[in-house]
């Protein structure tokens, strides 16, 4: 009996946080080389996806993101038509909700969301191997959004290990803090060349910082968090070293700038303990960035 195919489809498009992001030296092809624990984030923009058409139409409420070939949805939807050879038209809205070029992989994660979404829509005829393929060209982030669950990345972020859900976290939740400025990803690891130490890591720190999070000693764990990427960033914008250090001495467990910034996350008890942080925060440094807490 053949499966009556959606016409349409909402999908909800997470983001992460690194807990941690050890940049281990600079390859031949430009890439770091690099271990990193993913973590995602029960914050969402939403993406729909409907059949019809002629090719990719895609609408945004965002004003600055493009809506051509530059937005990584419309690569994600066209890698997936191209390799099929399917002459399919599809209409996208991306209704962002996550900030911009801070650190949360929120573009990265769109790029997933849509790729899960168009091999949805068109009969899940690609296994998730094949998907994780076409993600792994897209861009470095993006083959972690498939699972949707914590990971260990190594490579230059690609190449995924899924893990269970680490006990450290269970029941705490995170405040998100981006400061109302982004920062360009190309921009930080090309100035990280000045900051050799953090540009060469050792390796082995992610795998100690997971077995950490999985004995669910959180307090320990907190002592391995780390990220190169902020040597770069907080020494263009101190603000965000401010921000790391008043978190951490107004009661969270954890805190650290994400991926390649600008977003610095804390980790709290719980969600009361977050919001109350985040109102500290706000009367501290003002009402002017973006600030989210969640559950994790
Ligand atoms: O892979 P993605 O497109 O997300 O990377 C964006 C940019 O970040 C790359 O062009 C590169 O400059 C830098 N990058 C890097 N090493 C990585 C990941 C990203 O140098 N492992």
């Amino acid at each position: 009996m053949r499966r009556e195919l959606p016409m349409r489809l909402e999908k909800k498009s997470p983001c992460k946080v690194n807990l941690l992001l050890n940049i281990l030296g600079k390859r031949a092809d430009g890439f770091h080389e690099l271990e990193t624990v993913m973590q995602p984030v029960n914050l969402f923009d939403e993406i729909s996806l409907e059949r019809g058409g002629e090719g990719i139409q895609l609408s945004c409420n965002h004003a600055e993101l493009p809506t051509d070939s530059k937005n990584l949805v419309y690569r994600a939807a066209d890698a997936f038509l191209k390799l099929h050879n399917l002459r399919a038209g599809v209409r996208i809205h991306l209704q962002k909700n996550i900030p911009l070029a801070a650190g949360l992989g929120g573009g990265s994660g769109n790029a997933a969301t849509t790729l899960l979404g168009m091999n949805e829509l068109f009969g899940s005829p690609l296994p998730i191997q094949a998907l994780d393929s076409i993600a792994a060209t897209l861009g470095s982030d993006i083959p972690f959004f498939l699972y949707d669950q914590p990971c260990l990345a190594t490579g230059r972020g690609e190449k995924v290990s899924t893990l269970e859900n680490f006990p450290a976290l269970a029941g705490k939740a995170f405040l998100l803090s981006h400061p109302g400025f982004g920062i360009s990803t190309p921009w930080s690891y090309q100035n990280l060349a000045r900051f050799p130490e953090a540009l060469n890591g050792q390796t082995g720190r992610a795998q100690k910082l997971v077995s950490l999070l999985q004995t669910g000693d959180l307090q320990t764990a907190a002592g391995e968090i780390y990220n190169s990427l902020e040597a770069p960033a907080f020494d263009k914008f101190p603000v965000l070293s401010l921000y790391k250090n008043f978190l951490r001495e107004n009661g969270a467990l954890v805190s650290l700038m994400s991926g390649s910034g600008s977003t610095t996350f804390a980790i709290a008890e719980n969600l009361v303990a977050a919001e109350n942080l985040a109102e500290k925060f706000k009367s501290q440094f003002g009402d002017n960035g973006w600030l989210a807490t969640v559950k994790i």
